[in-house]
């Protein structure tokens, strides 16, 4: 067992910390405020290759492992988790279940400008009706001119108003009611309505919509096996969830470096309020829970690399990451009392958006099933 990262692995941590240190984390209190974070940063983030950090060199991609990438969104989400959760669905969401189920003429098509910024990635399988019954989805696909027509909507789409290509869910066999019938397209966000951009209640510096669907593509865009295509949704979330956990780690590492830093500074009853046995404890189990959330994460990350099953251990990282990293927020707040409740400092900010981690990617209740299915 050895627990130290290589020198590339060190390295891109560096080059995603560096950079997030310096062009992220300052604006992050702004981008909460507008919704948004520049496009720019998203050519920015590109041209270091952070947009594609575990996609191979021969697809534009810096070719590092997963492990990397994962490296790479603890730090981004701990500058800022809107930013995290744009890096994550495109590159874990779209970019690579391209290369791990398309057809080698539609990974050279479709890959190279996903790994260079140029297209942002998306994934849609969510709708109105369906979200942890996610195989009961009612979007169709059906034969048209060679191609298809697909009709449908789908809901909660990270990163649709980007222009980009989503990898988007629909049934093709209209016979089915459940997993089973389903397929995998490539689609371009151009061929799709964005009917709504959400509200939420963190994450407001990434982008979250609902689109329509009706249109045809070409048959090409079909990916993976007819019919099979729940099986790509569900190995592409095993990755996912990894990444999602890498994020709660993130935030929760954020607000830690904050109440800390405040309890050495904030004097109360003559002392500093970390002289405190209170406070103490609370920065003690900060620190453990942390630590014991990136050990899962990077377990799962390491099976991964290694070829080896990863549903369960993805699980159990997204899980007790996610749980640690709202508890632990609000244990940051609790801290800076009154303050930490204000936008003076950011860890409101870090509480709001650790929140969806319990949800998107599937729920804490979702997790609990795929790891007791595993054990049962
Ligand atoms: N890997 C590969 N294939 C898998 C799999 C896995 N981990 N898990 C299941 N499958 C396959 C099964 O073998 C089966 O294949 P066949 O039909 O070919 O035999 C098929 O998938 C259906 O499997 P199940 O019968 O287990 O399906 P189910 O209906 O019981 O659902 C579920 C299982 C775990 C509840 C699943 O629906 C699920 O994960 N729900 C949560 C959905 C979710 O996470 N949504 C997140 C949306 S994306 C998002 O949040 C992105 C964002 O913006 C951040």
């Amino acid at each position: 067992m050895n627990f130290e990262l290589t020198p590339e692995q060190r390295e891109i941590q560096a080059v995603a910390r560096d950079f997030a240190n310096a062009e992220i984390e300052p604006h992050a209190a702004e981008w909460d405020r507008a919704h948004a974070f520049p496009r720019e940063l998203l050519d920015t983030l590109g041209e270091l290759g952070l947009m594609a950090v575990c996609v191979p060199e021969e697809y534009g991609g810096a070719g590092a492992d997963f492990m990397s990438y994962i490296l790479v969104l603890e730090e981004l989400s701990r500058a800022d988790a809107g930013v995290g959760v744009t890096v994550a669905v495109h590159t874990s969401a779209c970019t690579l279940p391209i290369l791990a189920h398309g057809t080698d003429e539609q990974r050279r098509r479709f890959v190279p400008l996903l790994a260079r910024g140029a297209a942002i990635g998306c994934f849609a399988l969510t709708e109105p009706g369906s979200g942890s019954d996610a195989g009961a989805l009612v979007t169709s696909a059906e034969p048209e001119d060679g191609g298809w027509r697909i009709r449908g909507a789908k809901q909660w789409i990270t990163n649709a108003a980007y222009g980009g290509t989503i990898v988007l869910f629909a049934r093709t066999d209209p016979g089915t009611r459940t997993a089973r019938g389903v397929s995998a397209f490539i689609v371009d966000t151009g061929d799709v309505e964005i009917t709504r951009t959400e509200e939420k209640l963190g994450l407001n510096s990434s982008q979250t919509n609902d689109i329509a669907i009706d249109t045809r593509v070409d048959g090409d865009r079909l990916f993976g096996e007819q019919n099979h295509g729940f099986r790509i949704a569900m190995s592409t979330l095993d990755g996912g969830r990894i990444g999602i956990a890498a994020q709660a780690v993130g935030i929760a590492q954020a607000a830690y470096d904050v109440a800390r830093r405040y309890a050495q500074e904030r004097q109360a009853f003559g002392r500093r309020i970390g002289d405190f046995q209170a406070i103490q404890h609370k920065l003690a189990n900060m620190s453990m829970e942390i630590d014991a959330a990136r050990l899962l994460v990077l377990h799962a990350a390491w099976l991964k690399d290694s070829g080896k099953p990863h549903t369960a251990a993805g699980a159990k990282a997204k899980l007790f990451a996610s749980e640690m990293a709202r508890r632990q927020t609000a244990e940051a707040i609790q801290v800076l009392g009154g303050y930490g409740y204000t936008k003076e400092f950011p860890v409101e900010r870090y509480y709001r958006d650790a929140k969806i981690t319990e949800i998107y990617e599937g729920t804490s209740e979702i997790q609990r099933l795929v790891i007791a299915r595993e054990i049962l």
